[in-house]
């Protein structure tokens, strides 16, 4: 079975969602008969940056949209580099001999180098000596989730593109239209608590809606009452109890980022609430607060100390 996130990985441009700035440059740039011969994408992972690499060889040699034609589909004339395995500079040589063999079936072939970043020192040399005097049919584009990885000779020499995250906005509605077509029968809120796990990667959000259609469950979401109750055992320093609640939770955690942030997500719910509150009020929580939990890790426990403050004042005010 294929994976919901290739079943739907767009492979037109009319498909492509999003990054409509990138994509209307493009599309601008390649019509240009002194179009650039390099260019970079970078950005986090799941923000479509193969894809488009993909549909950018269908742009170059076709209008983007065609599906089945010689020289969009005939896939000699593109190379998709996985850079890790050309760190060694004999390889990335073999390929830069292939840069003087004109185009099979397209007008213009293009190399992907995707996780630019793990090609190696030798390897980025061999092709800074020469992507700056390729022949007009060659077209390279890196790409890479590590930008600061990247030589700036090399990034200087490319039009660089940067892939943001999508908004959660985008990705409720796309996952909902996905559930829609897979006939997944998904409530709103299950919708959403994919989109905040996701953060800004559809990949992500795919995979999660996937672990759902299998399930019907949403195995590695954390429970409000698990994050207060280990707020509660780090305030009051019970920590063998806190170690039994992570060990409980520890199969559903993929990143224990998550439960950090669900924490701060906590704070600023509560914040929120408290917005009359006087800030002097506050203020002075937050100082009795950490001169209790002074002995505790400041970042992490005075947060931790801070929420139970405010959780408990929440419980008290209702009564
Ligand atoms: N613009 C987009 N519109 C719709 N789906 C997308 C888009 N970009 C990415 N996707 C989905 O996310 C998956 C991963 O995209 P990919 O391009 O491989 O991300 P990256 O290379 O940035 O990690 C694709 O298989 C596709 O299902
Ligand atoms: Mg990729």
């Amino acid at each position: 079975m294929t994976a919901l996130y290739e079943k739907y990985r767009p492979s037109s441009i009319d498909e492509y969602m999003g990054h409509s700035d990138i994509v209307q440059s493009i599309k601008h740039i390649i019509r240009k008969p002194s179009c650039a011969s390099c260019f970079l994408f970078f950005g986090s992972k799941g923000t479509g940056k193969t894809t488009l690499a993909r549909i950018f060889f269908k742009m170059l040699n076709c209008d983007g949209r065609c599906t089945g034609c010689e020289k969009c589909t005939k896939s000699s004339d593109l190379r998709e580099i996985d850079s890790s395995r050309y760190r060694h500079i004999d390889k990335v040589e073999k390929i830069v001999e292939e840069f003087y063999y004109r185009p099979i079936f397209s007008f213009y072939k293009l190399y992907i180098f995707d996780e630019a970043h793990a090609l190696s020192v030798y390897s980025f040399n061999a092709l800074l000596n020469v992507i700056d005097k390729v022949p007009s049919y060659i077209k390279i584009i890196f790409i890479t989730t590590r930008i600061d990885r990247i030589p700036d000779t090399i990034c200087s020499r490319c039009v660089v593109y940067r892939f943001v995250p999508f908004d959660n906005m985008r990705i409720y509605k796309y996952i909902r239209s996905v559930a829609y077509r897979e006939g997944i029968d998904i409530k709103k809120e299950n919708i959403k608590t994919i989109v905040k796990y996701a953060k800004g990667d559809i990949r992500e959000a795919l995979n999660r809606l996937e672990s759902f259609l299998v399930s019907s469950d949403l195995p590695d979401i954390l429970k409000a009452k698990d994050i207060y109750k280990m707020i509660m055992f780090i305030y009051k320093k019970k920590l063998t109890s806190l170690r039994k609640v992570l060990y409980r939770i520890s199969d559903k955690v993929i990143d224990y980022r998550d439960v950090l942030s669900d924490m701060l997500d906590m704070i600023n719910r509560l914040i929120y609430r408290y917005r009359y509150i006087s800030l002097g009020r506050i203020r002075g929580w937050v100082i009795k607060e950490i001169n209790y939990t002074r002995t505790l890790h400041p970042s992490f426990y005075w947060f931790a100390a801070f929420l139970f403050s405010l959780y408990g004042k929440q419980k008290s005010s209702k009564r």
